[in-house]
């Protein structure tokens, strides 16, 4: 065989090779697998991803790691709505006897939401894994009725946080899934 006759034969393969190269390239998937799996059960696609890849560990995380990922967005972000809360209320900056109501409710679901993660957090920590969706599910409860206490209100003042952390806990959730089999 001469050397030209091989690279006839060579370039269409080349070709195709290329190709392929070029379509794995711009094929924009999460290049995690289980992210996209945890993320297609979330209601938010999108904030979903981006959230997980926040973390610098998220493209080469496992299940458990993507666990301590999500448990620890949540947390972060209810621990920061808390803290944002008491300075509200502290700072008097509504002179609303109702509004200042509503922030201490709102107050008081953070502040069970930031406990509900933690316990979390640490359950993580002993490997236990069954109370996860569980107790992220309380923490979303929190968010929803901080979300209530402002109900019929135009531009709320946490609807934000509140939905933020209502989709970071239902990562948590998803990621729960995992563990119990729920998800394949
Ligand atoms: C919670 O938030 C406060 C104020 O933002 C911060 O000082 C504290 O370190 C946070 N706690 C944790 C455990 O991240
Ligand atoms: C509360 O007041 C302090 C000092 O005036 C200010 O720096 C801070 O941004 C205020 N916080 C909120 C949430 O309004």
């Amino acid at each position: 065989m001469t050397i030209s006759r091989c690279f006839s034969l060579l370039s269409p393969l080349l070709s195709l090779l290329v190709l392929l190269t070029i379509v794995r390239a711009t094929d924009n998937k999460p290049a995690n697998n289980l992210v996209d799996k945890i993320c297609k059960q979330t209601s938010g696609y999108s904030f979903c991803v981006t959230s997980l890849y926040s973390d610098s560990r998220t493209p080469e995380a496992d299940q458990y790691t993507l666990a301590f990922i999500s448990v620890g967005l949540a947390y972060i972000h209810a621990n920061t709505s808390q803290h944002h809360i008491s300075e509200l209320l502290s700072n008097g900056s509504s002179h609303d006897h109702a509004d200042q109501q509503r922030l201490q409710r709102c107050s008081r679901d953070y502040s069970n939401a930031v406990s509900a993660l933690a316990m979390a957090y640490n359950d993580l920590n002993s490997e236990t894994f069954f109370e996860l969706a569980d107790l992220a599910g309380e923490a979303a409860r929190s968010a929803s009725d901080c979300q209530a206490a402002f109900k019929g209100i135009p531009s709320p003042p946490l609807a934000n946080r509140n939905h933020d952390l209502m989709g970071l806990c239902e990562i948590c959730v998803a990621v729960a899934k995992l563990f119990t089999g729920l998800l394949f």
